[in-house]
C-alpha cells in the first residue's frame, strides 16, 4: 500500500475533467491537481517551450512525493511524454486523442478530430493518424481561442458557440458522426455542443480510459493506496488559488481548497512574447 499522492498535471482546469473520472474510479487515492494557468495556453506555445515547462513542472511534482504522474493534456503528452518517460523514475500515463474508439464506433467513417494546434502539429499526433487503418476519414481542426475563454469559465456563451460552430459545421456537412475530444478541456463544452448539434455527433472523451490506465500501472507497479483509507486532493495553481477555487466549484462541482505555487523559473519563450 502507498499512500503518496498521484500528480494530476493539466496546463490549466482542462485536466480537471480526467481528475473527475480518476476520483470516481480511485476515490481512495490521494490526489494533487496542478493547474499551469500562468502559462496557459500550451496549445499556441512554441513546442520548444512546451516541451521543457512540461518536464519543469513535472520534476517538481515528483519533488512533492508523487508516486506517479498523469499528464492530463493532449498538448503535453505530445510532445513531452517521451522525454518525461526516459527522465522519471515514475510511471507516467498520458492522454492522445481518441481516434482509434471514434473510428470504431463511426458508422458514417468520417470522424471529426477537434484538439490544439500543437497536438495537430505534433509529429506523436501525426504517427498516430498513420497507422489507422484507411477506411475512415479523420477531419481535423484546431479550436483556436476555446482553452482562453474555459480558463476564464467561458463553456457556453455566444462567443463559443459561434467559435464551435465555425469548426463543426464543416465537419457535419462532410458527413462526421463522430467528434473526438482531443483536448481535455473540450469535454466542458460537452453540454453546449449537445445543445448545438443533438445527437448528430458522438462525443469521444478518453478521461474514463486514463483513469483505468492509470489504476491498471498503480496494480503492475504495487503502488495502488489502501481501499480502506479516505484521501484528499490537492489543487494547486500557478497562477491564481482564487480561479481555481472557483472553477473546481463551477465546472466539477467541488469545495476545492486550492494554494498558488511557484515553479519558476520557466523556459524562455524564444519565440516571442508570452500570450498568456
Ligand atoms: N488541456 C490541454 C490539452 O489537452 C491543453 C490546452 C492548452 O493549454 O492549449 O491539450
Amino acid at each position: 500500500m502507498d499512500s503518496s499522492p498521484v500528480g494530476i498535471f493539466d496546463s490549466g482546469l482542462g485536466g480537471l475533467s480526467v481528475l473527475r473520472e480518476v476520483r470516481a474510479l480511485l476515490p481512495h487515492e490521494p490526489l494533487i491537481y496542478l493547474a499551469d494557468s500562468r502559462y496557459a495556453p500550451y496549445g499556441d506555445k512554441p513546442e520548444r517551450f512546451v516541451t521543457a515547462r512540461t518536464l519543469q513542472v513535472c520534476r517538481w511534482l515528483v519533488a512533492q512525493g508523487c508516486k506517479a504522474l498523469v499528464i492530463a493534456c493532449n498538448t503535453a503528452t505530445m510532445h513531452a511524454v517521451q522525454a518525461l518517460r526516459s527522465e522519471l523514475t515514475v510511471p507516467v500515463i498520458g492522454v492522445e486523442p481518441g481516434l482509434k474508439p471514434a473510428a470504431a464506433i463511426s458508422r458514417s467513417k468520417v470522424v471529426g478530430v477537434l484538439a490544439t494546434a500543437n497536438t495537430l502539429k505534433s509529429a506523436k499526433f501525426n504517427r498516430l493518424l498513420a497507422t489507422l487503418a484507411p477506411e475512415s476519414r479523420y477531419l481535423c481542426a484546431a479550436g483556436h481561442g476555446l482553452v482562453a475563454l474555459i480558463e476564464q469559465g467561458d463553456v457556453s456563451s455566444a462567443v463559443i458557440r459561434e467559435k464551435l460552430d465555425a469548426y463543426l459545421g464543416p465537419m457535419l456537412e462532410a458527413g462526421a458522426d463522430t467528434l473526438v475530444l482531443g483536448c481535455t478541456h473540450y469535454p466542458f463544452l460537452s453540454a453546449t455542443i449537445r445543445e448545438m448539434v443533438g445527437d448528430r455527433l458522438t462525443l469521444i472523451d478518453t478521461g474514463a480510459a486514463i483513469a483505468r490506465q492509470l489504476a491498471r500501472k498503480l496494480v503492475e507497479f504495487d503502488m495502488a493506496a489502501d481501499p480502506a483509507k479516505a484521501a484528499g486532493i490537492r489543487y494547486l495553481s500557478t497562477k491564481d488559488a482564487a480561479h481555481l477555487h472557483e472553477m473546481a466549484a463551477a465546472l466539477l462541482q467541488v469545495e476545492a481548497h486550492a494554494e498558488t505555487v511557484v515553479i519558476e523559473p520557466a523556459p524562455a519563450l524564444e519565440d516571442g512574447p508570452l500570450t498568456a
